[in-house]
């Protein structure tokens, strides 16, 4: 008999970021993150498990735009690694067609890991019949080693590990998406594939002589961000994040060897939002690792940053997302 699961899972961003690892296979991060689940950027994945078919003959198929096509090879052997290691947990025996979808333009820059690895999870999981809570879809989708799935199961803003004396510890919601409904226009300068991925970048990050301090600063910049969100404060947020996100990259570029995500076109970004709030308009910047960046702003503002943003010569496309309520099953499959 086949099993047929469909789970769509979100792209979160992150407001403190994973980056340096106690374990990097495993996804143990050395510091707790705080990110912002995203409602429009999702992975929509179709899981078949038949039960007693030989599992060497697993199947994982990226659709994009309706073209099926094999994955790349390294997204294909986390993603059996990673179907390997569900179904010896789930103690079955069978075999995987997997098919998957973005919504976002595949090669547009955004991350696609978290939402990626948690729509698999969840997918693969309940057609093998298995039952889980949050907390256990959370750590196992950590365990595909992309750290930042482990939020994507939960909406609204999320912190990760719940407990910071337990890098094994699951995510946990902070707030609702309805406690403060965040938009974030996500501005891509740069299509191609990153030169170095986030797993060297977490690799390398320790080498940087600012990589201690960063550790030793963060435990303020939690609570203010925890703060923020939690008293409805862009305020007090929005110097948080920018600061985040320089701090993440000026570790990633005094790393060695050095890691540069920055484009010229990031530079022309973060000018204009310079520029918007010199004009009164309440807007932020973070990024995650890669050239493009997220404008953290409030409904009242989006079109205003839309308009300015995407005017930019050097922007390549935009995508108003906000905060999302998180993960959901269809009845509806991709085959
Ligand atoms: O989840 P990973 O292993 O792809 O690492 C994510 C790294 C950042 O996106 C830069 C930060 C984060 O916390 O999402």
């Amino acid at each position: 008999m086949i099993s047929k699961v469909t789970a769509v899972a979100p792209a979160n961003i992150a407001f403190v970021k994973y980056w340096g690892a106690l374990d990097i296979e495993r996804a143990l991060p050395r510091n707790v993150t705080i990110s912002m689940t995203l409602d429009r950027c999702v992975s929509r994945t179709t899981a078949a498990f038949e039960e007693g078919a030989r599992d060497a003959d697993d199947i994982a198929v990226v659709d994009d735009a309706g073209v099926s096509r094999a994955p790349s090879a390294s997204f294909r052997d986390r993603a059996q690694r990673h179907i390997d290691r569900l179904r010896h947990r789930a103690r079955r025996q069978g075999r995987f067609r997997i098919v998957t979808r973005n919504s976002f333009p595949m090669g547009a820059g955004i991350a696609s890991s978290a939402s990626g690895f948690a729509a698999l999870t969840l997918a693969a999981w309940r057609a093998m019949g298995a039952d889980a809570g949050t907390s256990e879809l959370s750590i196992l989708a950590r365990e595909s080693g992309s750290g930042s799935a482990a939020r994507s199961v939960i909406g609204g803003y999320v912190e990760w590990p719940s407990d910071p004396l337990d890098p094994e510890s699951p995510a946990s919601e902070i707030a609702p998406a309805s406690h403060w409904k965040l938009c974030d226009v996500v501005t891509v300068v740069d299509a191609g594939e990153k030169d170095v991925a986030s797993v060297d970048g977490h690799r390398r990050a320790a080498t940087s002589p600012h990589y201690e301090t960063r550790l030793r600063l963060l435990e303020g910049r939690l609570a203010a961000v925890r703060g923020a969100i939690l008293a409805r404060d862009l305020g007090a947020l929005g110097p948080a994040l920018e600061e985040e996100a320089i701090e993440l990259h000026l570790v990633a570029m005094s790393s060695r060897p050095p890691v540069f995500y920055w484009k010229p076109g990031t530079l022309c970004v973060l000018e204009e939002i310079r520029g918007l709030r010199r004009n009164g308009v309440p807007a932020w910047f973070t990024m995650d690792a890669g050239a493009n960046v997220h404008v953290i702003c409030e409904p009242r503002s989006e079109r205003e940053v839309v308009e300015r943003i995407s005017a930019l010569p050097e922007v390549r496309s935009v995508i108003s997302d906000g905060v999302g309520e998180g993960p959901r099953f269809e009845a509806e499959h991709l085959f």
